[in-house]
This record gives structure tokens, sequence and C-alpha cells, in this order.
């Protein structure tokens, strides 16, 4: 049987003893954004002179000496970071008033000149532009010029590599990338350097008042990143778990996680998830199949009718590389001791029961599969 281990660790990320070096395939993470007063405490807590900066309303110190606490994290993704590793790093920019004068504290040019500095190597990024209401919203001066600024509408999603590309040499790692792989059109959406429509998630442990408190990021973007940037059974690391939402995509898709957060209870909804786990994965992947379906039977109508096909699932493909992509089904979640969680999967099936599975996963009809949201 396959299975995954996702380890939580409440210690200060600026020192990620416990894991050992090289050892990291893909980080993705949203740390405590500088200059954002709800991270102020934070921030004075790994350095007290951020908190006496800003009292002093000296902004450019204060924004530098948080960089700084994030510089040490950053310096340790490098070292537990394989050769051809990546690293997705959600920023948001900051606007704030200190002193006489309001401006931008640009978070992700810092974040990036740091990641270079060290030695990463920068790839495109991603713009996740985040719904709003805008159009009613202004600052500054209003209709008034000069004095008005625009509203800051997005965050960025750095993405940098340790190293040169990754290579899958041997048979093995070459087969367990093929059933990795993602779906032709779900590559077009993902890979666009604008992502539209990734809103909060409303299931499970990101709900409500504890996701606003954590500023936790929806579950889709680790949910891409991860599946775009690793190979199942590679290790993932968030230094700023939180609510563990990257821990949970990594469970969903045979990854293994380790996060660290300073706030135990948040982390403790990682484990509170565990039973429902199961039947999240499952929907998930039971729905991105129904849409694959619903895709290769119109596109077939289109254009020219498929002309790969996929063995696991029995179902047209665009391109070989999908030709053995698999979701493997979760089976069980159990909490192996107090900061230890252990998934348990089915392997790649033969291509009929595969399709028994996929049918089964939700205990739905396909009227009801038809409704369920992916995230
Ligand atoms: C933006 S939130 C991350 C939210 C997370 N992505 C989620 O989906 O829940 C940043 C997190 O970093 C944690 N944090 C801040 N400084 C830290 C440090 N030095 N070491 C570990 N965690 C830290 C905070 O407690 C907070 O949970």
């Amino acid at each position: 049987m396959m299975k995954t281990r996702h380890l939580l660790y409440f210690q200060d990320s600026r020192h990620l003893q416990p894991v050992r070096d090289k050892s990291v395939h893909l980080a993705v993470t949203s740390p405590p954004y500088p200059m954002i007063a709800m991270w102020d405490d934070v921030f004075a807590g790994m350095d007290p002179r951020t908190g006496e900066a800003i009292q002093a309303g000296d902004g450019k110190t204060a924004f530098e000496l948080m960089h700084c606490c994030l510089d040490d994290v950053w310096e340790e993704l490098w070292r537990v970071m394989v050769d051809g590793g990546i690293a997705c790093i959600n920023i948001g920019d900051a606007t704030r008033r200190t002193g006489p004068d309001f401006g931008l504290y640009p978070n992700h040019a810092r974040v990036l000149s740091s990641l270079m500095a060290i030695g990463f190597t920068p790839l495109p990024a991603i713009l996740w532009r985040k719904p709003t209401n805008a159009p009613t919203k202004f600052m500054g001066s209003g209709m008034l010029p000069a004095g008005a600024y625009v509203t800051l509408e997005h965050e960025h999603i750095l993405v940098v590599r340790k190293g040169s590309r990754r290579k899958f040499a041997t048979d093995r790692e070459k087969r367990i990338r093929r059933e990795s792989a993602i779906f032709w059109e779900e590559r077009n959406e993902w890979y666009s350097d604008i992502w539209l429509n990734v809103i909060g998630t409303r299931q499970g442990m990101n709900a409500g008042a504890e996701r606003k408190r954590s500023a936790a990021f929806p579950f889709e973007i680790p949910f891409r990143l991860i599946s775009m940037f690793s190979v199942k059974g590679d290790w993932v690391i968030d230094p700023f778990a939180g609510t563990g939402t990257t821990l949970k995509a990594a469970a969903i898709l045979a990854r293994n996680c380790q996060g660290f957060d300073l706030d135990r209870s948040l982390l403790e909804a990682v484990f509170g998830e565990r039973d429902t786990l199961p039947g999240h994965a499952n929907a998930i992947a039971a729905e991105r199949l129904r849409r694959h379906r619903e895709f290769a039977a119109t596109s077939g109508n289109r254009r020219r009718p498929l002309k790969h096909f996929n063995q696991p699932y029995q179902v047209p493909v665009v391109t070989s590389q999908e030709k053995d992509l698999f979701f493997n089904p979760v089976l069980s979640a159990e909490r192996l001791s107090a900061d230890v969680l252990e998934i348990s999967y089915l392997p790649v099936p033969d291509s009929v029961t595969a399709v028994d599975m996929e049918q089964s996963s939700t205990g739905q009809s396909d009227d009801r599969r038809g409704q369920l949201k992916l995230f």
C-alpha cells in the first residue's frame, strides 16, 4: 500500500533543524506580510526593533527589519531543498501610512531580491488577481487628482528554483512522473501567469473565523502548485503552515509534507479534518475526471477526436503525457502521534478497477456528482 507522512512542528521556522539538508522537493508558503498591521506583533516577537520602528513612524526601517526576519527562513529553505527543487511564495504588497506619508511597501520585490541573493533562480511568476468589489473602493483623494491611489487587487506567487532543472532519470522516477501528470486542459489554466477566480474555500479547516485570523490562502492555491511543481511521494514543506492548507493539499495529492508554525491552535485544524479527508480527496478526484470527460466529449465534437488514451480511467486525452495519469484514492488518515499524520492510498490499479473506483469514490449518483464544487 502507498503511504505518505505529514509532520507538524510548532517552532520558529527561522530554524528548520529537524529537516535534513537537501531533502525537500517543493516549498509552498505564504509568510506573514511585512507592513500589514495584523502581523506587526508577530514581527515584533521575532525582532523587537520592528515594533520600535513602527512606533517611531519609521516605515522604511520597519520594512527592512521585518524582511531580515523572513530572509532567515529563505536561507533555511535553500539548505533543505534538493537541487532542482522549487519554492513558491505567495506574498502581497502593503500600503500604509507611517509618519506623515502614505506609501507602498513592495514585499514581493524585496522577497525576490533576497531569494536571488541567496542563489535561487527566478522562474516566471503568477499574479493572483483577487476577487474584489473595487469599483466602489478608493484610497486617498477619491475623484480629485492627484492624491488618489490605485487599489491593490492582486498578490504575487513567486516561483524560484534551486540549481538546475530537476532530472527524472530512472524508469521508476519516469513512471511516477507520468502518473503525476495533470490533464491538458488543466495545464492551460494553471500554467497561466494570471490566476483569476481562485477564491477562498468554504470547506473544512479553512472555514469561518479561523480562516480570517490565520489569513489562510484558498485551498486551490497549494493544490495547483503542488500538482504543477512536484510528483507523488515528494517532500513538500510549508514554513508558515497556519491552518495547514498546504499539508492538506499535499495529503490529497499523495505527497509527504512538513509544516512549521508558531501557533499550535491553528495547526490542530489539520488533525480535526482527518476523518473527512478521504471523502474530500476522492470527491475532488471524481470531479476532475467528470470535468475531463465533459471536456473530452465536447472537444472531440468541435475538432478532431482526441488522439490518445488514458489507461487507468479508459478515457481519451489530448497528449501521450496523460496516458498514465492517476489520482490515488485516499483510504485513511491516521494520527500516529501528537504531530504526525499518516495517509494511505490505493496504488495504481488495472484499468477496469480504476473506473469502478472512480464511480464509487463519492458514493453519489452521476447527477449529484455534477453539482460538486472542485474546491
Ligand atoms: C499568512 S499565514 C499562513 C496561512 C497558511 N498559508 C494557511 O493557509 O493557513 C502566516 C503564518 O505564519 C506563522 N508564523 C509567523 N512567523 C512565524 C515563524 N517565525 N515561524 C513559524 N511560523 C510563523 C503565523 O502564525 C501564521 O500562521
